[in-house]
């Protein structure tokens, strides 16, 4: 089974992510915890030219590139072995990322993704969408340590990017379940996964 995590900056998927590993664990699964971008050796490297605030990128489809790029080699190399080999993959980011920062945040025409989606060719089964308001998730990412090139992005930016999640998990209520993290602390926010965990985890 593919999992992915979705959600805006500060959101709290990493935390509750490495619960969802725990839990799976405890309950006898072989687990595989992976992330985008950056799950390969070369996705490393693509990674560190995405998020560095000093990349200075022209042609509106340079960026979307880069992060398909790092999905190909993420999904060959990593993600589809490790179903193969019957284990659970946790991603920490994967498609629905590119629907929001790039086509919600940056405004590309997603027709032109769509064929990028195709050739990749693997859509998770489950993805766990964290939702809360975009002032607080970037106050909470903000007390981490420096900007990346998208955290500097402005509140117009991230509110695109929030509206983008949202509408994708209008289209596709069935993988995606939005959870309101807003008013919850961590432990509440688990209760809320593991109860879709029960469900959906055979
Ligand atoms: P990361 O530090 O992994 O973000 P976070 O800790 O918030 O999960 O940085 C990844 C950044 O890349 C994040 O700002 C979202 C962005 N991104 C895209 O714009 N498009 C994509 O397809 C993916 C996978 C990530």
């Amino acid at each position: 089974m593919f999992i992915s995590f979705e959600g805006i900056e500060g959101s709290g998927k990493s935390t509750q992510i490495k619960g969802v590993e725990a839990w799976l664990v405890a309950r006898g699964r072989e687990v595989l915890l992976t992330k985008e971008p950056g799950g390969t050796a070369l996705g490393t490297k693509i990674r560190q030219i995405l998020l560095d605030p000093d990349t200075h990128i022209s042609h509106r489809y340079t960026e979307s590139l880069l992060f398909y790029a790092d999905r190909c080699e993420h999904v060959a190399c990593v993600i589809k072995p490790a179903l193969a080999a019957g284990k659970i993959v946790l991603c920490d980011r994967y498609s629905d990322s590119t629907i929001a920062y790039q086509v919600g945040g940056r405004q590309i025409d997603p027709a032109f993704l769509a064929h990028l989606s195709a050739a990749v060719g693997l859509m998770p089964e489950l993805t766990l969408l964290l939702d809360l308001p975009v002032e607080e998730g970037l106050k909470r990412a903000k007390n981490r340590a420096a900007l990346d090139r998208f955290e500097q992005e402005d509140l117009a930016f991230h509110d695109r990017v929030r509206a983008g999640y949202l509408s994708q998990a209008e289209r596709e209520p069935e993988r995606i379940r939005t959870i309101d993290v807003k008013a919850l602390n961590q432990e509440q926010v688990f209760e809320k996964i593991e109860e879709i965990l029960k469900e959906c985890v055979s």
